[in-house]
């Protein structure tokens, strides 16, 4: 399943493979979304055909629902769950109180709800994702497609009064298209170099009709586990 690995997908790897040592049959478990959980679907996918590892997933993309299925996991829905044991999921950005920032996979919405849903949240990451402070990676914010300049508009206004070092937002792209996500919704990606005090920004930014859901993740992360590229594995 690995082969050859370049320093950072070694690191992506071994951060995976250690979080699904957690997984136990019987088990309810959120899957992330992007190329670190992509590993730990692997992972999983490999423990269930060769172990006989036998538990529920509940993707949070329809990318990683088609990856799971593929593997050999049984995947169901968050409300066939309803509460689960543990999510895993990957990270932008995590900080030294485990906040995040996540969703430059466009993922966020169904990312944020599961975790929520869930008795636990690790955090699977190379150690590049590991910040002073966050910001530095674009905050990503779903919202509506009706109206979705004006949205952008109150969005840049509202990070002005905030005095937020950057408050440039963009509206991400797939080719000549706007990005859509699983949910029919559009991205802006929040360009602000560094957020000063997360918890007040989501929940301003959650207050803004229009605005879905953005992409910090506060005081849901319990547990990181850091991969590095030489194999070597911490906790946070
Ligand atoms: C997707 C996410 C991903 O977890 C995040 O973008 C990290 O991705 P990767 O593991 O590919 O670096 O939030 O919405």
């Amino acid at each position: 399943m690995t082969g050859d690995l370049s320093p950072i997908d070694k690191a992506k790897f071994v951060a995976a493979k250690r979080a699904a040592d957690l997984v136990e049959s019987g088990m309810r478990v959120g899957l992330g979304t992007g190329s670190t959980a992509a590993w730990l679907v692997r992972c999983l996918g490999e423990m269930v055909r060769q172990e006989g590892l036998k538990f529920k997933g509940v993707p949070t993309s329809t990318r990683t629902a088609a990856l799971a299925r593929e593997v050999g996991i049984e995947v169901v829905s968050l409300d066939e769950a309803r509460w689960l044991d543990l999510t895993i999921d990957g990270a932008d950005e995590f900080d030294g109180d485990l906040n995040l920032i996540k969703g430059g996979g466009g993922a966020l919405l169904q990312e944020k709800i599961v975790a929520t849903a869930s008795d636990q949240m690790v955090v699977i990451a190379d150690i590049g994702k590991e910040v002073e402070t966050l910001g530095a990676f674009p905050l990503p914010c779903e919202v509506i497609p009706f109206g979705w300049q004006t949205t952008k508009a109150l969005v840049e206004e509202t990070l002005i009064q905030m005095d937020v070092l950057g408050r440039n937002t963009t509206l991400r792209m797939n080719g000549d298209a706007p990005f859509v996500t699983d949910e029919g919704n559009y991205i802006l990606d929040c360009h602000l170099k560094r957020i000063g005090n997360p918890r007040q920004l989501a929940m301003v930014l959650n207050q803004m009709p229009g605005v879905v859901e953005n992409g910090l993740f506060i005081d849901i992360c319990d547990i990181v586990v850091i991969g590095f590229g030489d194999g070597r594995v911490e906790l946070r």
